[in-house]
């Protein structure tokens, strides 16, 4: 066998195992229970700006960006800037005329001001409003306009109307064999009491979304290969590939 095919073969075969192995699911959901507790996906930085992010999910879009090669990457949720910096850092490798779209209802000031100085800012354009504003979707419309591959990142407001809201909107930019990837999915699956502070919770948040998004839509279906093989990601069930 060709040693590339048979190292891919091995691998997932390996992944195929893993999928099927409970003691590993259940070592996977208790840490991420217990490292939730201290809020971990507030521990790393992208290129010098902190990414809310679980490590392995930033594997994940990355291998994603560089296959798909995505002419526009569409994010809702800024915060610190980390994760844009981050589309933004692979659009640099990838090359070409490739942009960022950040949108965030709040972009604090001094968020702002580090996000302007940084060097990947030049691929980076922030719009601040609601994601499902109609003001910033028809801007976003507009930057869209001849992108030939676009792919969309969700991670603003976490409840289940307005995740839905921005499945409806957003995934129609998003071009076939690109994604929609949908994080926190995962607060369906924690307990209830880490979101208590929060407007969603078990049974209200973007797991809820998605799965009443993909009941009137067959455009999408969940890749469940990419949750397989990172096992540990806050996107369960939310990496979603546009198949026509
Ligand atoms: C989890 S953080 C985003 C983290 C960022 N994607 C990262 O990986 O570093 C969520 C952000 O969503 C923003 N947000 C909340 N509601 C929103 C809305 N309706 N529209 C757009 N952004 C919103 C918040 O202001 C906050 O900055």
């Amino acid at each position: 066998m060709d040693p590339i095919e048979e190292f891919n073969s091995e691998r997932q075969q390996a992944i195929e195992e893993m999928r099927k192995d409970p003691h590993l699911a259940k070592l996977s959901s208790d840490w991420l229970l217990a490292s939730s507790r201290y809020n971990y996906v507030r521990n790393f930085k992208w290129l010098g700006r902190p990414i809310i992010q679980i490590p392995t999910d930033i594997v994940a879009l990355q291998e994603l960006i560089w296959e798909v090669g995505p002419d526009l990457i569409i994010e809702t949720g800024i915060a610190h800037g980390g994760s844009i910096i981050f589309s933004a850092s692979m659009l640099e490798i990838l090359g070409g005329d490739r942009h960022v779209i950040g949108i965030d209802i709040d972009i604090r000031k001094h968020n702002r001001l580090e996000i302007e100085k940084h060097p990947m800012i030049k691929r980076i354009t922030m719009l601040e409003g609601s994601s499902i504003d109609s003001g910033i979707v028809n801007q976003v419309k507009e930057y869209a306009k001849n992108k030939k591959s676009i792919m969309v990142f969700l991670d603003s407001c976490h409840t289940h109307d307005h995740v839905l809201r921005e499945l409806q909107i957003y995934s129609q930019f998003v071009t076939e064999g690109s994604y929609i990837v949908v994080f926190d999915t995962i607060v369906e699956f924690l307990p209830s009491q880490l979101s208590s502070d929060r407007p969603w919770g078990s049974g209200d948040n973007p797991w809820t979304a998605v799965q009443e998004f993909l009941k009137d839509n067959d455009s999408f279906c969940i890749d469940k290969s990419i949750q397989d093989k990172i096992v540990l990601t806050a996107a369960v069930d939310g990496y979603l590939k546009r198949v026509k």
